[in-house]
């Protein structure tokens, strides 16, 4: 997959995209079942800078709301610009993407069905938002939030999105199962997850059930899937109502 980000602030995505999950997908990596083979890279980032699109000769990006009211909005002409150039560096069509908090609420069947695309254009928003015409004109474009909330910016949720969905892509994850039956996943009826345990067998007097040391593993697989609905009835009583919905 490739994964395009255009922003005011490129060097916000510095250590998000060069440490740890995130980073190793975007290298090649020894295949497990052929030590003497590499695996191509799951994920490549490229991160535009729109200040480089501006035609202001000032190099300004952004200009006070028509109307009135506070703040600043992004203008059409630099984001525009940007969008054309960058489509341009790759044949792949991208899934065009602009963050915002009035967008469709980003849950993970959205992450999974995102997952499945072959490139994806982020538009991170800055100030109080961008002018609405450049995002009618890039129609078709999903405008995603990250949950009701306003951030200073659009560039922490396009983090969030984008660490969503590269832990999802093939080879990504050590273990291919576990991104599998995790809370919210299509897998588990997109349920909250069960608890998890690990040594030792009793901490402060605390004893890990004794159904996870009885080595049957179909009940085990019962237990866990009890816990999952009784967690999310307790927790998330929405999440069943959506669940039998889907
Ligand atoms: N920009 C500011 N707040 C946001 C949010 N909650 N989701 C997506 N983009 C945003």
């Amino acid at each position: 997959m490739r994964i395009d980000v255009l922003t005011l602030f490129p060097e916000m995505f510095g250590g998000v995209l060069t440490s740890s999950i995130l980073k190793r997908a975007s290298e090649q990596t020894p295949d497990p079942k052929d030590p003497t083979r590499h695996r191509s890279p799951a994920v490549s980032y490229h991160l535009t800078d729109i200040r480089q699109y501006t035609a202001d000769k000032h190099g300004n990006v952004d200009q006070r709301p028509f109307g009135g009211g506070p703040g600043m909005v992004m203008q059409c002409q630099p984001i525009w610009d940007a969008v054309g150039a960058v489509e341009k560096q790759d044949p792949r069509v991208p899934r065009r993407i602009v963050m915002t908090p009035q967008g469709r609420r980003l849950d993970q069947r959205l992450v999974e069905e995102l997952a499945r695309e072959q490139r994806l254009m982020i538009i991170a928003g800055h100030y109080e938002g961008i002018d609405e015409r450049v995002v009618r004109r890039l129609d078709p474009i999903d405008e995603i939030s990250i949950g009701d909330y306003v951030l200073t910016g659009g560039e922490l949720p396009a983090m969030v999105l984008i660490d969503a969905i590269v832990r999802l892509l093939p080879g990504v994850l050590g273990d291919e199962q576990s991104a599998c039956h995790e809370s919210f996943s299509q897998q588990i009826g997109g349920l909250l997850d069960h608890s998890h345990y690990t040594r030792p067998q009793v901490w402060q007097g605390m004893e890990v059930p004794d159904v996870l040391l009885s080595g049957d593993h179909a009940k085990i697989d019962a237990w866990r899937r009890e816990q999952s609905q009784h967690r999310t009835a307790q927790r998330r009583p929405d999440l069943i109502d959506g669940a039998s919905a889907q």
